[in-house]
């Protein structure tokens, strides 16, 4: 069985060019014991299919937020978020959200957790098994598919957690912070191999960061947010033909004009967030 047969099945044709979702005057305000946290000012975003696109903004002004919207685990204050043209409502399984904490299950070892997702929808075991096997060698963890996660490195785990995402076929990937806690070394290796999977699997992947240069070398545009209440502040188109060498690509010129350009609008809103 091919991978895309494990896809949710959709009317809306799916294919480069179009707009995979839109976020449409979306805004968030949480209420509890009496305060009200505006967590997201009225936003608008349209992320094209196959898009990679990256969200930088400083901590607290509502990245996580935008993207809880986006996978429907709670309706935004104000507006709406589309996927292909259609209202989301709730979980929605054409969307995969990988955590900032990956949240393996300790008592299933790495094979049987990337499998759980196709488990859950029914996929019979040995096709669970070949997607799964599939996903682990393509990552370099070919020979740890009976490891239990205590056993695997942090950038093990993280692996892990993003294979088990890809594992059901969602169209439209969120991403957390995946690469948060890991040194600059292992970051580099899973950047590439995610740049190799995307090119592969063809997926819209929407990533947020607190590394700018991350941002810029893997994305075909950045979004800057401000700081909170959050907005969208700037975005910028990264014109870095792919492949793209990511162990060289900081000595790119339009890697460099790109990075100035969106840090001087970064810097600005961390600024803001150290006067508090
Ligand atoms: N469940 C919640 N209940 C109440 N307030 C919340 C909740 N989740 C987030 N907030 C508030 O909303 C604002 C935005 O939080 P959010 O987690 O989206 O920020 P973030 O940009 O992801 O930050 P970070 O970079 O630190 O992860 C913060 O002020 C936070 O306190
Ligand atoms: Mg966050």
């Amino acid at each position: 069985m091919s991978a895309t047969a494990f896809s949710a099945t959709l009317d809306a044709p799916r294919g480069a060019g179009g707009i995979a979702l839109s976020v449409r005057g979306v805004s968030h305000v949480f209420r509890s014991k009496g305060r009200r946290v505006l967590a997201l000012q009225e936003t608008d975003l349209e992320v094209r299919e196959q898009e990679f696109l990256t969200i930088v903004g400083p901590s607290g002004c509502g990245k996580s937020t935008l993207m809880n919207l986006i996978v429907g685990l709670f309706p935004p204050t104000s507006g709406q978020i589309l996927l292909r043209g259609t209202p989301i409502s709730g979980i929605n399984r054409s969307i995969g959200y990988v955590t900032q904490a990956d949240n393996l299950y300790p008592w299933r070892t790495l094979r049987q957790n990337v499998e759980f997702p196709l488990e859950i929808r029914g996929v019979p075991a040995r096709q669970r098994r070949e997607r799964a096997e599939a996903l682990i060698q393509r990552v370099g963890l070919g020979g740890f598919g009976d490891a239990w996660p205590y056993e695997l490195s942090g950038g093990m785990r993280q692996r892990a957690n993003i294979i088990r995402t890809l594992a059901y076929d969602p169209d439209v990937i969120l991403m957390d912070e995946p690469f948060g806690p890991l040194d600059a070394q292992t970051r580099l290796i899973l950047q590439n191999q995610l740049l190799e999977l995307w090119q592969s699997e063809r997926k819209t992947v929407i990533f947020i960061t607190h590394d700018l240069g991350e941002a810029v070398a893997l994305a075909d545009r950045v979004v800057v947010m401000s700081a909170r209440p959050g907005r969208i502040k700037a975005v910028e188109e990264i014109p870095i033909p792919r492949p793209r060498n990511l162990f060289e690509i900081h000595a790119d010129d339009r890697f460099r004009d790109a990075y100035k350009v969106l840090w001087a609008s970064l810097e600005e809103e961390v600024r803001k967030g150290s006067e508090v």
